[in-house]
């Protein structure tokens, strides 16, 4: 298409918008076992979205935190979407961050936030811990009071990689009373203020080295509580949103997604969106199962007398697959992501060059429709799919034209409104023209829309990803 370029190189020097959570109390018991598996971890809310500070090459795999209390405990669980599984750091307090491995640094007294402890554990259970105060005299380790963890590859006396590598897992309750010293309350109270991080290191293959809470440059560490997010304690118990309960937890639908590109995309195709020898299973038609039991009959055994086969994949899996399918049926908003919202926003705004045309709340151009709640309306897929196919048919209102007047001036713009008499034309600058039939000398409609098929090709496929996951983020719902 010819682009239009706009001179409008502003330059967005955002401020580090900080992440924050809630930490809800604990709705029901937790078992210390390395599996994720209790029925308090399938409410608590996700904190999801890693960041990959200092990336440079490697796959980025999806961590998915989680944090819980109750009177005795701060619970935390992280799960890794892991390919290349490696661990080997036997001794207490040794390296374990060159492991696969997973940490929480946390301030307990957002005044103080250089006043931090830290959990390191790698994927065989091994733990290092730190008490970084400005009241600690003791040796450069920390004994943590009763802590209890467990990781899903627990004890082994080391985790090569091996090609069934998929996920790992970790779970740690510590006892609120080691932070007593620099807490408002232990337990907390509802509405007190943390500040804390969670991060995530790859071992030999794929670094990661992916946190929650982004660190603001020139850091090169994950020792800066400047900047850790911020997280509240929540008296109320769980945190369930609806939608989330109907799609399934977002860790099974992002190990089921990886799972269906490796078995169904023949078929299928990517992502679910559709294929030469079988149905789309997230696109708009009506289907023949929905229950989970149809679905789980259909994969596992296949459908008798068509192309769809029985699978080899454990229940689990095919749990996880269905988990997804499901999330294809749901809008953006309600499913997990893997890039990083608060990266795409700035792409949104700069490089992408998407607010020239654009408007998300209040803010950006007004030739293409509002996005502010795109994230509510449409399928992650449909997303997608905008950014990188143009539509069949240009939507009304988003014509584009080229009209000449009869006194020689010439607006491009699109059609909002035509009738016998006249046409509403909002031209590239914002600004809408009334034309009549007489002052109209001729009007020359374009082919293509304006919206650019190409997004994915002029951005890389970290930044493509993470503006995927700043518009399925973009709602008027509070996330
Ligand atoms: C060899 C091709 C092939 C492969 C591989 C394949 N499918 Fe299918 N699948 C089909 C076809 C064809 C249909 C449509 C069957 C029909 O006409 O009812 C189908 C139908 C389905 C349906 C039912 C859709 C509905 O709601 O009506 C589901 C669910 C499904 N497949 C899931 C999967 C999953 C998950 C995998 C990977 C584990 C997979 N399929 C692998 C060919 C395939
Ligand atoms: C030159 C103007 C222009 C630019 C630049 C532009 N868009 Fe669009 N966009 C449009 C128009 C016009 C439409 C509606 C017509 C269509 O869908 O073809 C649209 C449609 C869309 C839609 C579909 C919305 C819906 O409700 O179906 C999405 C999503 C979208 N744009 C996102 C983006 C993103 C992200 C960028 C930046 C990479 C971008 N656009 C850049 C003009 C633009």
């Amino acid at each position: 298409m010819r682009l239009i370029f706009f001179v409008c190189l502003t330059s967005f020097l955002r401020a580090q918008s900080a992440v924050e959570y809630s930490i809800h109390r604990a709705p029901s018991k937790i078992v210390i076992d390395g599996k994720l598996d209790d029925a308090a971890w399938r409410v608590a809310s996700p904190a999801s979205d890693f960041v990959f500070n200092w990336h440079s090459s490697g796959d980025k795999e999806a961590t998915i935190a989680k944090l819980l209390w109750d009177d005795e405990n701060l619970y935390v669980s992280w799960w890794c979407l892991d390919r290349h599984i490696s661990a080997y750091e036997k001794l207490r307090h040794g390296p374990v961050s060159r492991d696969d491995c997973v940490e929480i640094f946390l301030s307990p007294n957002p005044r103080k936030v250089r006043n931090y402890y830290t959990f390191e554990i790698n994927a065989i259970g091994t733990m290092l811990n730190r008490c970084r105060t400005d009241w600690w005299t003791g040796p450069p380790t920390w004994e943590p009071e009763g802590v209890v963890h467990r990781t899903s590859l627990h004890g082994l006396a080391k985790k090569d990689e091996s090609p069934d590598d998929k996920e790992w897992a970790v779970e740690l309750a510590i006892p609120l009373r080691n932070f007593s010293r620099d807490a408002a309350h232990t337990p907390p109270r509802d509405g007190d203020e943390w500040r804390l991080n969670l991060m995530r290191t790859g071992g030999k293959t794929n670094a990661q080295q992916s946190t929650w809470s982004p660190i603001v440059p020139p850091a090169k560490s994950f020792h800066t509580p400047e900047s850790f997010g911020k997280v509240v304690f929540v008296a109320q118990a769980g945190s369930r949103r609806r939608a989330a309960q109907r799609v399934g937890p977002a860790e099974d639908v992002i190990a089921g997604r990886d799972i269906y590109n490796r078995s169904c995309t023949v078929c299928h195709g990517l992502d679910g969106a559709a294929g030469d020898r079988a149905p789309a299973l997230g696109a708009q038609r009506r289907y023949l199962r929905t229950s989970n039991e149809d679905l789980f009959d259909a994969i596992k055994n296949g459908i008798n007398g068509t192309l769809m086969p029985a699978s080899s994949l454990s229940d689990a899996d095919v749990w996880k697959t269905i988990a997804y399918i499901r999330s294809l049926r749901a809008t953006a908003i309600d499913v997990p992501v893997a890039g990083n919202s608060q990266q795409g926003e700035t792409i949104f705004n700069g490089k992408g060059q998407c607010a020239q045309c654009h408007m998300v709340r209040g803010r950006g151009g007004l030739i293409g429709p509002d996005l502010t709640n795109i994230g509510a309306e449409k399928k992650l897929e449909d997303i997608r799919l905008a950014l990188v196919q143009p539509k069949p048919h240009i939507p009304r209102g988003f014509q584009p034209v080229t009209v000449k007047i009869k006194d020689g001036r010439i607006v491009r713009g699109v059609i909002k409104n035509e009738n016998n008499f006249s046409w509403q034309i909002l031209s590239l600058d914002g600004k809408l023209h009334l034309l009549t039939r007489e002052e109209v000398f001729d009007v020359a409609h374009e082919e293509k829309s304006l919206m650019p098929s190409d997004v994915d090709r002029r951005l890389t496929k970290t930044e493509f990803e993470d503006l995927v996951a700043f518009l399925a983020r973009s709602s008027w719902r509070k996330r």
